[in-house]
């Protein structure tokens, strides 16, 4: 397949005439403000348009500046980023906001250079916040932007090598009009979002059609094309929750790894999925309970959850301790279980107390 940097292969001035009779009405498109761009953003690479709206208006009501978010205390933001995942977004949206807040007087930078050395601001960030709020010439390249242009054009480059990532990123530079670039970034992603979709795109009502290589050679399935296969770790998690009649220990997450600040549960890691029985004969289950008297009152089902790097396999069991809570040796911290809905948790164990128990629904919780 060839690959041409043909510009009548895209016409922009068609492209932005279809943004505007097709795109959906979404509230970050309302605002020039830099900050509630940028949290839009920040929020829209970790969900989908339906779920991330209702992130961006907790967002922006709950800080409606940058001064406010820098404000708030890190448990608070990462509470309200809850069942979004990947935390270190949320911190690092966190740590620049009180960087603007403190080291550039609340207003927030307004080239894509300075943008792009805030924490966690990438190229296709600082391009999105430069063109949304300021109408500067960057072209953004997200996975709607690689899509349509491989297809379009017919690149078999993979998006993930280095080459690729040049070659992309200059032809979406070329084809960008100076003078319209926050209607080109906005139309170009929109149209892959919602026309030039991942699976059965709508190439019969397409305007490209004529022109889009692919369709040509019957390549719309193959392309783009990813070199690396992303590797999951698969892990074995069988969480403990130890409690008396109105408490319950948790752990703070510290350190490296996933969901860093988070609260979880004392865990037993194992090496492939283990039984009840396995897991009070295992060496750390034994340690963990030592000295206590306890009951097993509730084992769950094994519940999967994916994340970009690992693959969890989760148990829960209820323990219920006949004597004191505090005899558990660890790190815990021991809390009344009508507080556990105000402490913020990982989506995995979210989506468990909700669905199986009462936890997150005990009277005196602001959930
Ligand atoms: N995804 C990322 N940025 C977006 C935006 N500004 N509008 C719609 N979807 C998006």
């Amino acid at each position: 397949m060839t690959y041409l940097t043909d510009k009548s292969i895209l016409n922009t001035a068609q492209l932005i005439d279809w943004y505007h009779l097709n795109k959906r009405d979404l509230p970050w498109r309302l605002t020039k403000d830099p900050y509630k761009i940028w949290l839009s953003e920040i929020i829209l690479q970790q969900t989908r348009v339906a779920q991330g709206t209702s992130y961006y208006l907790k967002f922006t009501t709950n800080y409606p500046t940058v001064n406010d978010l820098a404000e708030a205390s890190e448990e608070e933001v990462l509470k309200d980023w809850q069942g979004l995942g990947y935390y270190s977004r949320a911190r690092n949206l966190h740590t620049a906001a009180k960087f603007v807040a403190n080291e550039m007087g609340g207003i927030f930078p307004n080239s894509y250079a300075s943008i792009r050395e805030l924490k966690g601001v990438g190229d296709y960030t600082s391009a999105a916040i430069a063109s949304f709020a300021f109408d500067l010439p960057h072209a953004v390249v997200d996975g709607n932007v690689y899509r349509l242009l491989s297809r379009l054009f017919g690149i078999e480059t993979p998006i993930d090598s280095t080459q690729g990532k040049k070659q992309f990123a200059s032809l979406a530079q070329t084809l960008l009009p100076i003078d319209q670039a926050a209607n080109y970034n906005q139309a170009i992603m929109e149209f892959g979002a919602i026309q030039c979709t991942p699976k059965t795109p709508k190439c019969h009502t397409c305007p490209f059609s004529i022109s889009c290589i692919a369709l040509k050679s019957d390549q719309i399935e193959r392309l783009p094309i990813k070199e690396k296969k992303l590797k999951q770790k698969k892990r074995y998690l069988n969480y403990l929750i130890l409690e008396s009649d109105d408490e319950l220990l948790v752990n703070k997450r510290d350190g490296k790894g996933i969901w860093q600040n988070l609260y979880d549960f004392p865990m037993v890691e194992s090496a492939t999925s283990i039984s009840e029985r396995n897991l009070s004969l295992s060496k750390d289950f034994q340690t963990l309970l030592s000295g206590s008297e306890f009951k097993i009152v509730v084992s769950s089902k094994e519940r999967k959850h994916i994340l970009s790097h690992q693959i969890l396999f989760a148990k829960f069991y209820h323990i219920y301790i006949t004597d004191k809570l505090e005899v558990i040796k660890g790190n815990f911290e021991q809390i009344k279980k009508t507080e556990l809905a105000n402490k913020p948790i990982p989506k995995l164990i979210e989506n468990y107390l909700r669905e199986e128990t009462n936890l997150l629904s005990l009277l005196g919780s602001l959930n």
